[in-house]
């Protein structure tokens, strides 16, 4: 199905029209970035560029986020769209004139953006609601970098009821600007943290026969942690595992008691996560085993997932070619191991995300610094693309353009 029965012009001219004060606004959310769940500069920010509009507003216990809702005319389905809020915990080193004024935190994810253009979209939809058969849901989400904040706002019963249909966009400075991107199926990974402890004995450096010492054995766990991965996963069922982090010993000649390991697993299914759970603590304690020494491990689990619905994603890429052309989207060969609390989200309702380019003007795409750089430089104006698609997916959604 190829219809699209938006006008292209009205959300073309209505991006255009709200980038300004999603240019305002992006820049005073990158001044003061907060970290994690509680984000109250952030929200008041939100809540003031939301003022006056028609709008219910529903917030939680859990988390200071946000979810506004626009009843259209008609009483018909309902749409959700997302935008996370959150920074990072780095350094802000890119010299912009509104760089971060909290040492420490940055909006190195672009998450300032998408704040800007759902509240854009959120205007601009309220001053045509006439055309909405049906209820957009705003989700000004905390908490996405690690913190759930996606599944603490469904626990708090503000998501009610689920939606029909579910939307985000992810800025990237990786993508050529103005281009959308997505895939149906998996598009970001499950993450997972993994500690190790290995437990020996402390002794003098010297006489490692008369110690338990644990640094060969982390080394060994190491190594084999990748000989497992080739040797017991499908090769069609990616997984990576990085030790991230050795932590042992405290000079030249002590054997230290005890060693860690901290590292990341990213996979795309329940079934390859679940393998490498129990792959990676046999591993691990086989190899303390053998050596007369004891392995502790700890797996917490991270996001899921990230599965992008076959028809939303559609629906995206028909939008996006619409209202931008051809060249405006473009399909992902295959999915990216980063992660996105937005998954639990798809995991109740079919949806999509889309990254949206936004290389920095005058540099190259395939070599500005990426998200989670302290360099990190996005190009402003691609937002008012960012609220038309916004704007025509949700109407899009809500119609008969999305064969649910
Ligand atoms: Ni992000």
């Amino acid at each position: 199905m190829n219809a699209i029965t938006f006008d292209p012009e009205t959300w073309i001219a209505a991006g255009v029209a709200a980038l300004p004060a999603a240019v305002a606004l992006r820049r005073a959310i990158h001044l003061e970035p907060e970290l994690g769940l509680d984000l109250p500069k952030t929200t008041a920010k939100v809540r003031a560029a939301l003022a006056g509009l028609p709008l219910e507003i529903r917030e939680g216990p859990s988390t200071t986020g946000i979810l506004a809702i626009l009843r259209g005319p008609a009483n018909g389905r309902t749409v959700l769209l997302r935008g996370d809020m959150d920074a990072l915990p780095l350094t802000e080193d890119t010299g912009l004139d509104f760089t971060s004024q909290n040492q420490g935190a940055m909006h190195a994810c672009g998450h300032d953006t998408h704040v800007a253009m759902l509240a854009g979209a959120a205007r601009a939809l309220c001053e045509r609601r006439d055309r909405l058969a049906g209820t957009v849901m705003f989700m000004f989400q905390p908490g996405e970098e690690g913190w759930h904040g996606a599944r603490f706002m469904l626990e708090d019963g503000l998501i009610d009821p689920l939606p029909d249909a579910a939307f985000a966009l992810h800025i990237s400075p990786n993508m050529p600007a103005g281009v959308f991107a997505g895939r149906a199926g998996p598009l970001l990974a499950a993450s997972d943290v993994v500690r190790i402890r290995v437990i020996g004995a402390g002794g003098h450096a010297s006489m490692p026969q008369d110690s338990l010492d644990p640094i060969p054995v982390l080394c060994e766990i190491v190594t084999a942690l990748q000989t497992f991965v080739t040797r017991r996963i499908s090769a069609f069922e990616p997984a990576v595992i990085t030790i991230a982090s050795i932590q042992a010993g405290t000079t030249n000649n002590v054997i230290p008691e005890d060693g860690r390991l901290l590292g990341t697993l990213r996979t795309f299914s329940e079934r390859t996560r679940s393998t490498a759970h129990e792959g990676i603590r046999r591993v691990a304690e086989g190899i303390a085993a053998a050596h007369g020494v004891r392995a502790e491990v700890d797996i917490d689990h991270g996001f899921p997932v990230t599965v992008c619905d076959g028809r939303v994603t559609d629906l995206a890429r028909r939008t996006a070619m619409a209202l931008f052309g051809d060249g405006a989207w473009m399909t992902m060969p295959h999915p990216m191991m980063g992660a996105e609390d937005f998954s639990y989200i798809l995991q109740k309702a079919p949806g999509a995300m889309a990254f949206l380019g936004a290389a920095p003007e005058g540099g190259d795409y395939r070599t500005c610094c990426a998200l989670h750089s302290n360099r990190m430089v996005l190009r402003e104006d691609v937002m008012a693309r960012g609220i038309a698609m916004h704007c025509a997916m949700a109407e899009a959604a809500l119609s008969g353009d999305l064969e649910l």
